[in-house]
């Protein structure tokens, strides 16, 4: 009776979100557009896909041009319901990451402030890389490249 409890469960709350993983995991291998967004999974035998890392290659026509910024997306349970949590490993200046953690504040990047499950990790990361080249950022004196939060 238990064991059929927890089976329900499963089938119920666990089954959409994997799927939906899988799908972004699958289109993460094959490689997105240009290259200049990538994201792949942390740890292949954690079996709730919570960890990955995002690469974006800085846009032209700014300070990122060229450099390579490395980010940690963490899906939780609540995932795709609720938005990852989002972290720039690499060090960068822009104005909606926290200075100090790397962190992208949500209250200063729409798409975690009106997150909507439709929404992906390859659109977080095509919208950070917009976010780059924005007339707010594309500017901004850097940290040097190569480092970390
Ligand atoms: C980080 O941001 C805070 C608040 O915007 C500011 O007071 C502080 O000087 C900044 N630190 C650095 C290292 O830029
Ligand atoms: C971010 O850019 C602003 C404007 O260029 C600058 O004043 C600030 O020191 C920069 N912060 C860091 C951490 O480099």
């Amino acid at each position: 009776m238990q064991d059929m409890f927890f089976l329900t469960s499963l089938c119920c709350l666990a089954v959409p979100r994997n799927f939906r993983l899988l799908e972004e995991l699958e289109r993460g291998e094959k490689g997105i557009g240009d290259g200049t967004v990538s994201y792949g999974m942390d740890d292949g035998d954690d079996i709730y896909m919570r960890s990955w890392t995002g690469t974006i290659i800085g846009p032209h026509n700014s300070v990122h041009e060229g450099r390579i910024y490395q980010l940690k997306l963490f899906c939780d349970k609540d995932y795709p319901e609720k938005p990852p949590s989002v972290r720039f490993h690499s060090r960068i200046n822009l104005t909606c990451v926290n200075n100090e953690t790397g962190v992208i504040e949500a209250k200063k990047f729409g798409m975690l402030a009106n997150w909507q499950r439709e929404y992906t990790m390859e659109d977080i990361l095509t919208q950070l890389k917009k976010e780059m080249a924005a007339p707010h950022n594309r500017k901004l004196v850097q940290p040097p490249e190569g480092t970390y939060f």
